[in-house]
């Protein structure tokens, strides 16, 4: 064997050691700790912006809000800081709430064509004055950062993603960094909205699992959500499914923030009575919470790296 062989076998090797034992700093108990792995990916996030910068290329992410939502100023208030803290360039566009779709159209013109621009993020939702998918389409798909145009939802269809929505993504790396393999698993997406059901299904079934979506129609939800080894919530509907659903030994993924009383949060399954009965499951806040903004990231470098190879 040639020594640079066995010395890439080694780095492989301990590659793969790190990675293992990096694992278990993921966990605590039976908890999936999302800021940990988010944590983690921003770090390999950083380590990507300076190698992109010593080329000359800086990543930069377009975020435009339209009108004053409170909880979409928040969102892109973290989307600013955490593009700051990653050396990501970050231009802001904060539109007043009676902007109109032309303006907002040629916004978008302006950034499509934009040389320091990786990605663009459009916050949603927009004012009902604005036909929201016109404005989705007339984002460039190859800045798309929110995997949202339906060039990248086709490519995520047909099993050649190239930007995929930063929530789901978020929950397939949380599911990979805790080493849950989905081949042959039974998965049960509860959720059919576009932003996670539906593209978290696609990534689920793309990761051979068997995949079964449910929604406000299904009959029988308990029974449903009780034969799946893997269960994605995302309703948006505090603590509706519950702990007593949840097979012995499944792995739960609550993607539901929701609000209760002043300062209060919970998710759409009952986690205390869940983590009884499951093998893994993430808490909220705390995780998948932090994994949505580490993948926004995570596509504007991609754009980035995609740039520069140019
Ligand atoms: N509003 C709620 N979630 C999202 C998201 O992931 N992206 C955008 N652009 N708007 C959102």
């Amino acid at each position: 064997m040639s020594q640079n062989l066995v010395s890439n076998i080694q780095v492989f090797a301990s590659a793969l050691m790190v990675r293992r034992a990096a694992r278990e700093v993921f966990y605590v108990g039976k908890i999936i700790d999302g800021k940990a792995i988010a944590a983690e990916i921003r770090e390999e996030i950083a380590a990507d912006v300076v190698a992109l910068k010593e080329q000359g290329v800086t990543p930069g992410l377009a975020v435009v809000l339209v009108g004053d939502d409170p909880a979409s100023r928040v969102y892109v208030t973290m989307k600013e800081k955490a593009c700051e803290k990653a050396g990501i360039f970050s231009d802001e566009h904060k539109l007043p709430a009676e902007t109109t779709e032309a303006q907002l159209l040629a916004l978008i013109e302006e950034l499509n064509n934009d040389q320091r621009i990786d990605g663009i993020l459009v916050q949603l939702p927009l004012p009902d004055h604005i036909d929201e998918s016109k404005i989705l389409e007339s984002i460039s798909p190859v800045k798309d950062a929110d995997g949202f145009h339906p060039y990248n939802v086709g490519r995520l269809v047909t099993g050649n993603p190239l930007y995929q929505p930063c929530t789901p993504f978020g929950v397939m790396k949380m599911l990979e960094y805790t080493g849950v393999d989905l081949t042959g698993k039974a998965v049960v997406v509860v959720g059919r909205s576009n932003i996670v059901g539906k593209p978290v299904a696609l990534m689920c079934l793309a990761q051979h699992a068997t995949v079964t979506i449910c929604h406000s129609r299904t009959r029988d939800l308990p029974g449903k959500v009780a034969q799946a080894d893997v269960v994605i919530a995302a309703v948006g509907r505090p603590e509706m499914i519950k702990g007593s659903w949840i097979k012995e030994g499944a792995v739960v993924i609550d993607v539901g923030v929701n609000r209760v009383g002043e300062k209060k949060l919970v998710g759409d399954v009952e986690f205390e009575a869940a983590k009884e009965r499951a093998s893994a499951i993430t808490p909220v806040p705390g995780g998948v919470g932090p994994m949505t903004i580490t993948m926004l990231l995570y596509n504007t470098v991609e754009g980035a790296k995609r740039r520069a190879n140019q």
